[in-house]
């Protein structure tokens, strides 16, 4: 039976009937049609799911949609506004912080709340919080310095 769930996602109020078993993130990509969050593993070890909730990044493949009544969700589409990209989009290109692309709205979501939270002091502190968004294609390195491109 489905439940009622009244949510905030990227500033719009919603008001939508779910399963008790949707995860987040299968609310946000099937029913919502915001694909922008990747599903990589769909049990919490690549980050390619990664929001906010209420600010706080959350890994959306390990949550239940009907645990987040009240609350506010930001995407990857939530992000620039209007045409004018995030500063952590705009790092992201000036410093090819992607190859094939698919962590990256996972990881520039990750990496807004590294500099949010203010876990961005140094290489290896930003590497520390950025360990549970994996990149196969290694941009590590790149991403790196994308972040530290807006924290400076
Ligand atoms: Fe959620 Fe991999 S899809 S952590």
């Amino acid at each position: 039976e489905k439940i009622p769930l009244s949510l905030k996602v990227n500033g719009k109020k919603l008001k939508l009937k779910v399963e008790p078993r949707t995860t987040l993130l299968d609310l946000l990509r099937e029913n919502l049609n915001l694909t922008g969050t990747k599903k990589g593993c769909d049990y919490g070890q690549c980050g390619a799911c990664t929001v906010h909730v209420d600010g706080q990044r959350v890994n959306s493949c390990l949550s239940f949609a009907v645990m987040h009544e009240g609350q506010e969700i930001t995407t990857i589409e939530g992000l620039a506004e209007g045409d004018k990209l995030h500063p952590m989009q705009e790092a992201f290109v000036k410093h090819d912080g992607f190859q094939c692309g698919y962590c990256t709205p996972g990881q520039i979501m990750s990496a807004v709340a590294c500099v949010r939270e203010g876990h961005a002091g140094s290489e290896g502190e930003i590497r520390e919080y950025m360990s549970g968004n994996i990149c196969r294609c290694g941009a590590y390195t790149n991403i790196v310095a994308a972040i530290q491109d807006v924290k400076s």
